[in-house]
């Protein structure tokens, strides 16, 4: 067997991982659902599900990993031979061909207002004027395709340069400019004359705008953001070097992500009632407001641009570890080599990118179909992440740590997590508890009241 590649440094390690986690979901989704879901008292419910549920989650799939030196399928069919667990990595293939699809046409949407702010196409455009000019153009059918595929297309290259010369090269300049660029984009937002109702809105709860349905989004949104439920953080496990701390990287990979999303956050919601724009509005929330506090800010061109470029970076160090759960799937269950399995995948998860595109965009027939969810009928797109976010990372996630918790032998889970004594694990016993009971009670709890419509 040829030696699996690996991450060339800790450094490297820790900015693909981080890389993956850090995305469209902490700048684009964790602001707009937690508008739509009530502010402060959903952002607490969501700490507490990325501390009970997300890091105990991380620990299992990274180590699951790094131990079988496989992607999701082949590690569960190696650690549980002939039985049905590799069925696990088949929902988290699905689950990434879903995320992907819809992931890709946001990305495109973060090029195109990189073009628009590079044209100074915001200036003197007035809060109305911003927001009509992205309605116009998510419904525009062959704009926002356009942009996707261009999106598409970058992704593809970056995942056949390889792990180390692709992905971690990329990763390593990518992920500190981008925290740099969001805590200036925080100060900036947290100075605005009346500012304090958006810090309010995002840091003081009000339980009695929290309904059932927002705990459930916020779990779901716990495994999106964190990369979970789906084998990216498991493939990215095996490329991980045999002394690496899993568990500082967990810890550090959930801490800046938790901290990106504050940020922006921050950035957001203080411009978000500055500028009158209702912060339920739903997706377009970051691409409406933000043109605004540019607007407002000496040197807000250059702001701008480099916020548009860098939001995505962040969606391209995402989607690249989608599409790698993808590749490494096609290259170990159908002895794909890289390059075929990056094109089969990529043009299979853009053909559905083009439908979630033209889902909005009431123009075309696409638009008119209706799918059902839980939550009721949806159009195309919302039907890929509802199902995926809501329904197929919980599942997954449940599916690796209950193996992690209840199947795996604990001496080998311990083994890995301390890269084999390298690091005592004294907190191996806490690790136990979540993986055993705390976080698998609360998945089940929460998509069993979905699912029996104890929510709605
Ligand atoms: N975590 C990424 C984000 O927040 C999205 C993602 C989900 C990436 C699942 C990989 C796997 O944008």
């Amino acid at each position: 067997m040829t030696k699996r590649e690996t991450f060339g440094s800790s450094f490297g390690v820790l900015a693909a991982a981080a890389g993956s986690a850090i995305g469209l979901g902490n700048i684009w989704k964790f602001p707009y659902i937690t508008g739509e879901n009530g502010g402060a008292a959903f952002v607490l419910v969501y700490l507490i599900c990325i501390a009970l549920v997300g890091v105990p989650v991380m620990f299992a799939e990274l180590l699951i990993g790094r131990r079988t030196q496989s992607a999701s399928v082949g590690a569960f069919k190696a650690l549980a031979p002939k039985q049905a667990w590799f069925l696990t990595g088949w929902f988290g293939v699905v689950a990434a061909f879903m995320i992907l699809s819809f992931y890709g046409v946001v990305a495109g949407w973060t090029l195109n207002y990189t073009y628009l702010s590079v044209t100074n196409q915001f200036a003197g455009a007035t809060p109305e004027q911003i927001s009509k000019m992205f309605d116009s153009f998510i419904t525009n059918g062959t704009q926002p395709i356009f942009w996707q595929m261009i999106f598409m297309v970058m992704t593809a290259f970056i995942v056949l340069s390889g792990v180390k010369d692709g992905i971690e090269k990329y990763s390593k300049i990518m992920m500190p400019m981008l925290f740099v660029i969001v805590v200036v984009l925080a100060i900036r937002g947290m100075t605005l004359d009346g500012a304090s109702k958006g810090i309010d809105f995002l840091l003081t709860p009000d339980f009695s705008k929290l309904t059932a349905q927002s705990v459930l989004v916020a779990l779901g949104h716990c495994f999106f953001t964190l990369s979970l439920g789906m084998g990216a953080m498991l493939v990215y496990g095996s490329y991980t070097g045999k002394t690496q701390s899993l568990g500082k990287l967990a810890l550090q990979v959930t801490l800046a992500d938790t901290a990106i999303a504050l940020l922006a956050g921050l950035a957001i919601f203080p411009a978000v009632f500055a500028f009158g724009v209702n912060p339920g509005q739903g997706p377009g929330l970051a691409f409406v407001t933000l043109p605004n506090v540019f607007n407002q800010m000496p040197g807000g061109y250059f702001f701008a641009i480099a916020f548009f470029v860098l939001l995505a970076v962040a969606a391209l160090t995402s989607a690249i570890s989608l599409l790698e759960v993808l590749v490494t799937f096609l290259c170990e269950e159908f002895k794909f080599g890289r390059i075929m399995a990056t094109i089969v995948a990529t043009l299979t998860s853009s053909v559905l990118g083009v439908l979630c595109a033209l889902s909005m965009s009431p123009t075309s027939g696409v638009s008119k179909l209706k799918f059902p969810t839980l939550a009721g009928p949806q159009n195309f797109f919302d039907t890929m992440d509802w199902w995926s976010s809501n329904m197929l990372l919980p599942l997954g996630g449940l599916l690796v740590i209950v193996f992690a918790g209840w199947f795996m032998k604990p001496a080998d889970v311990r083994d890995e997590l301390s890269s084999q004594g390298l690091y005592a694990v004294k907190w191996f016993k806490a690790f136990q508890i979540a993986a055993r009971f705390i976080a698998p009670i609360a998945i089940v709890v929460v998509l069993v009241a979905k699912i029996s419509g104890k929510i709605s």
